[in-house]
């Protein structure tokens, strides 16, 4: 099996590359630029080449000589990148996303694998949104708002349809909200929960003003690897397309804090009531019915506990 990667060097990526190589998987790792820093491990151990995936012919170039079996598709801005810069965030977002269905298309690659994201569903409410949160399923309505979640869902739709005119098989992971090393000083809002366990375990005190009431369904940058790997790999056609990546409960910020307690007794940590910790203004807030990709491919998402163990000890290991 042959994998390659887009956005290989970012904050999944890395989690993806190390978990395909311990499965000794021959990958192609490609990124628009050749930065290791949030994985020095990887330098100079890497397949690696330089590709932008806004140049179809440049991307075609490199990939043509690999000849992939599967690309996992991970290259994007994020929101608060793509919001200030709408025209970029499409051309990177979604003609990007064009461009490795095009080239996918062309070089017979069997498998595409889209890291799409519970913005895909953009603003919820009603039973779906605070204090309920009734997880949502793929089936549920769409209601993209700011430019990521448009490109999420357009990219979706473009895989769907070169799909249904002779492309690769595609497969959308909608993650639920990521948290992990990497995300500091990098994702802005969305590095919120990465900087409380962060600053906890460095003995800095946490303030959060407010937020601690609001649910969310989290996920651990190293299950959302697995959940990545597990779907690229997988042997037979699968049965759907869109596949939710969450535990399916929306857990509060409270109840984060609470788990981050128990394994830094010294944390210092104090959160306000209410809602809307990221201050995001639009409630983005949810839980994920992830049910299809335990049946499709297998994958559940493991406790918070655990993954906030593993959180901390590559935390401590780096002092
Ligand atoms: N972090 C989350 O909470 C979350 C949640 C759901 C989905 N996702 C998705 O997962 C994927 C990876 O996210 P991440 O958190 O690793 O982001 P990241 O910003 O850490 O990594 C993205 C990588 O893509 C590269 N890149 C940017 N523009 C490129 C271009 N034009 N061509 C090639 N490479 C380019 C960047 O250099 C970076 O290495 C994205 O598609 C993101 O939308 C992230």
């Amino acid at each position: 099996m042959r994998v390659a990667i887009t956005g290989s060097l970012g904050v999944n990526g890395v989690f993806v590359v190390r978990s395909l190589r311990n499965a000794g998987v021959e990958i192609l790792a490609t990124n628009s630029i050749e930065d290791y820093s949030l994985a020095p491990d990887l330098a100079g151990k890497l397949n690696f080449r330089i590709a932008d995936v806004t140049d179809q012919s440049a991307l075609k170039s490199v990939l043509r000589d690999f000849r992939p079996d599967v690309i996992i598709h991970l290259a994007a801005i994020l929101p608060v990148e793509a919001q200030a810069d709408p025209y970029r965030g499409y051309a990177v977002n979604i003609m990007g996303t064009a461009n490795v269905l095009a080239v996918a298309r062309d070089l017979d690659v069997a498998r595409v694998v889209f890291t799409s994201s519970k913005a895909a569903y953009g603003e919820v409410t009603g039973i779906y949104a605070h204090p309920t949160y009734k997880p949502l399923t793929e089936d549920d309505a769409v209601h993209p708002k700011n430019i990521y979640d448009h490109a999420k869902v357009a990219s979706e739709c473009l895989g769907l349809n070169y799909q249904r005119c002779g492309g690769p098989e595609f497969a959308a992971l909608r993650f639920a909200t990521i948290f992990g090393p990497g995300k500091v000083g990098k994702h802005g809002p969305m590095s919120q929960i990465s900087g409380i366990v962060e600053d906890a375990v460095a003995g800095r005190p946490v303030r959060i003003r407010q937020g601690g009431d609001q649910g969310d369904d989290y996920i651990y940058v190293r299950d959302a690897a697995t959940a990545i790997v597990a779907i690229a790999l997988h042997k037979r056609p699968l049965p759907h397309a869109i596949y939710n990546v969450g535990s399916g409960v929306a857990r509060t910020l409270f109840h984060f804090a609470d788990i981050l307690r128990g394994l830094v007794p010294s944390a210092d940590i104090e959160i306000g009531p209410g809602l809307d910790p990221m201050g995001f203004g639009v409630s983005y807030y949810s839980a994920l019915n992830s049910d299809r990709a335990k049946e499709d491919f297998g994958f559940e998402v493991p406790e918070l506990a655990a993954a906030l163990r593993d959180y901390v000890q590559i935390l401590r290991e780096r002092t």
